[in-house]
């Protein structure tokens, strides 16, 4: 296969990937299937890429999916107090799930708004400059 080709039936396997993710909440196995077999691509390569980017998942999510970025900038910024707080409130570890499914926690790379750390994201909603109390004050919202 060309690069050119390559490159079309990655950008069409992610649009695919996106709308499976936004259908299920996640990319179940029979999914994975049917994009191995329309792009004729073991099913190594689709995990592949699903492992790649961290907005897919392979089980079920949680309502809420928490996301708290714990590079350098929010890092410094005390973001690990956060962290705490919210794995102690959720009573979870990142990449996990409550057992009600309502929230997913993950501990990310980078959100992007590095100047203005920390940073959580819910679902696509971005909080900056946040602290433990604004974290459990949002997550109490999702309640
Ligand atoms: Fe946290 Fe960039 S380091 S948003």
């Amino acid at each position: 296969m060309n690069k050119e080709k390559s490159l079309f039936y990655q950008d069409s396997l992610l649009e695919k990937l996106h709308e499976i993710q936004s259908t299920y909440g996640y990319v179940p196995e029979a999914e994975i299937e049917n994009l191995a077999e329309k792009y004729q691509l073991p099913r190594a390569n689709i995990y592949g890429v699903i492992s790649f980017y961290s907005m897919f998942y392979t089980e079920p999510t949680g309502k809420y999916i928490i996301r708290i970025c714990d590079s350098i900038s929010c890092h410094l910024n005390e973001s690990e107090s956060v962290l705490k707080a919210v794995k102690s409130f959720l009573d979870l570890e990142s990449h996990q799930t409550t057992e009600d499914k309502k929230f997913t926690l993950e501990v990310v790379e980078c959100l992007g708004h590095c100047g203005e750390g920390p940073v959580m994201m819910v679902n696509n909603k971005m909080y900056t400059k946040i602290n433990k109390n604004k974290a459990l004050e949002i997550l109490n919202d999702c309640i």
